[in-house]
């Protein structure tokens, strides 16, 4: 197990039966994504892949798209120390170009002084859709070969956000909802699901620990016998 996704979902639910705003909600979100990578760095994870805004989120109210961005950098600014501390490396995968300016800086900035940081890589998709992420990769093709050519599986791989990543061995999704909200729609083929009713904000390392416990009793076969 080295690659574990994350649907962080239910910071609004969260906030609401607290009486709560759905920007308190955000911010308790936001503040939970330190405290679960070091979670994820104890138990020896490589990779962690965490569903912060998808392309469909823009469609959500201003006032919260604006939160959720002005958090994108405030985050990012607050845990850069942390993540050098501790060896941890910040990646994004999405149309990160849509993002506003602000986020966009310091994002730049902390992938850069991460770079070379050998621990957790914390992958974060930012106006992330997996269709998205698949009709980019088809243009990216369609603007390099020629007409019919062809490619197999192996080679498109290249073309998606984050060719060196392994796919995820499990994916986590908080706050109950039985679906992928089009999230990593073709690196998700063979990954295990683990769906707890627990909001994002609340879920912890006992938490994690959970799923994972969950995850090594499961038996993957990728489609043969017995693997
Ligand atoms: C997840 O929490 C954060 C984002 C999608 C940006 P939600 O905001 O979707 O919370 P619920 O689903 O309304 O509870
Ligand atoms: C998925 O949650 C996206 C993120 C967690 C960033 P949503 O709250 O947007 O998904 P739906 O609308 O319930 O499918
Ligand atoms: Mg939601």
């Amino acid at each position: 197990m080295e690659h574990v996704a994350i649907i962080m979902d239910g910071n609004g639910r969260w906030a609401e039966a607290r009486g709560l705003t759905r920007s308190d909600g955000h911010k308790a979100g936001a503040d939970n994504i330190s405290r679960i990578a070091d979670a994820a760095r104890e138990l020896g994870l490589k990779y962690l892949t965490l569903y912060a805004f998808s392309t469909e989120n823009w469609k959500r109210p201003p006032a919260e798209v604006a939160c959720l961005m002005g958090l994108i950098s405030e985050i990012t600014e607050k845990r850069l120390p942390d993540m050098m501390k501790n060896n941890i490396r910040l990646r994004t995968i999405g149309r990160t170009s849509d993002l506003p300016l602000l986020a966009r800086k310091s994002l730049l900035k902390c992938i850069d002084e991460t770079k070379n940081n050998t621990g957790l890589t914390i992958n974060i998709a930012l106006s992330y859709g997996g269709r998205a992420e698949i009709v980019d990769a088809v243009n990216k093709i369609l603007a390099e070969k020629k007409t019919g050519d062809k490619i197999d599986e192996k080679e498109f791989i290249n073309y998606l956000y984050a060719p060196d990543i392994p796919d995820p061995d499990l994916l986590i999704r908080t706050s109950g909802e039985l679906r992928l909200s089009n999230f990593l729609l073709w690196e998700l083929s063979y990954s295990e699901i683990y769906v707890t009713d627990t909001h994002w904000p609340d879920f912890d390392k006992e938490a994690l620990q959970k799923a994972i416990d969950s995850f090594g009793k499961r038996k993957r076969r990728f489609g043969g016998l017995n693997k």
